[in-house]
């Protein structure tokens, strides 16, 4: 991946993903485009709760539908958000996103993207993002 056309369309899938955002609360609307080494795009939205604790950040949507489907392998994440879907910053993933994407990704390898614009973009490994992760290695 990582060509500029591969980005772009992958910033779009994000944004795209944020129009189901379901977020009463925060008004915080996220989305999230995560590509499979196949090329597949998994999109996820955040999705809230009133009871607050069971909401799930649009990564682990995007990570959750890929892996009930039997995805394994994945290149990068684009993450896009703002309040009211306003995109002015980059919204980096949480504490425990990073956490699922130990789970799955390469540290070294796997990009997270942060957008707020197709041409307005950073990139970051997982590795950068979450420095000496505890992960599926550190059980064998
Ligand atoms: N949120 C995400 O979707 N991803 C993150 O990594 C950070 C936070 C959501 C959760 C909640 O719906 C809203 O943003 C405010 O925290």
């Amino acid at each position: 991946m990582a060509n500029e056309i591969n980005t772009r369309q992958l910033i779009r899938e994000a944004i795209a993903a944020m129009q189901y955002s379901y977020s009463p609360y925060s008004h915080f609307r996220v989305g999230a485009a995560l590509l499979t080494k196949g090329g597949k795009i998994y999109r996820g939205c955040n999705i809230e709760n009133a009871a607050y604790g069971p909401t799930n950040c649009a990564e682990r949507t995007a990570f959750f539908k890929a892996v009930s489907e039997g995805e394994l392998d994945f290149d990068a994440i684009c993450i896009v958000g703002g309040k009211d879907g306003i995109l002015e910053e980059y919204a980096p993933p949480c504490g425990v996103c990073r956490q699922v994407m130990m789970e799955f990704c390469n540290p070294e390898t796997f990009k997270i993207i942060l957008a707020t614009d197709e041409v307005h973009y950073t990139e970051y490994t997982l590795g950068e993002l979450l420095p000496l992760g505890f992960g599926p290695g550190n059980l064998k």
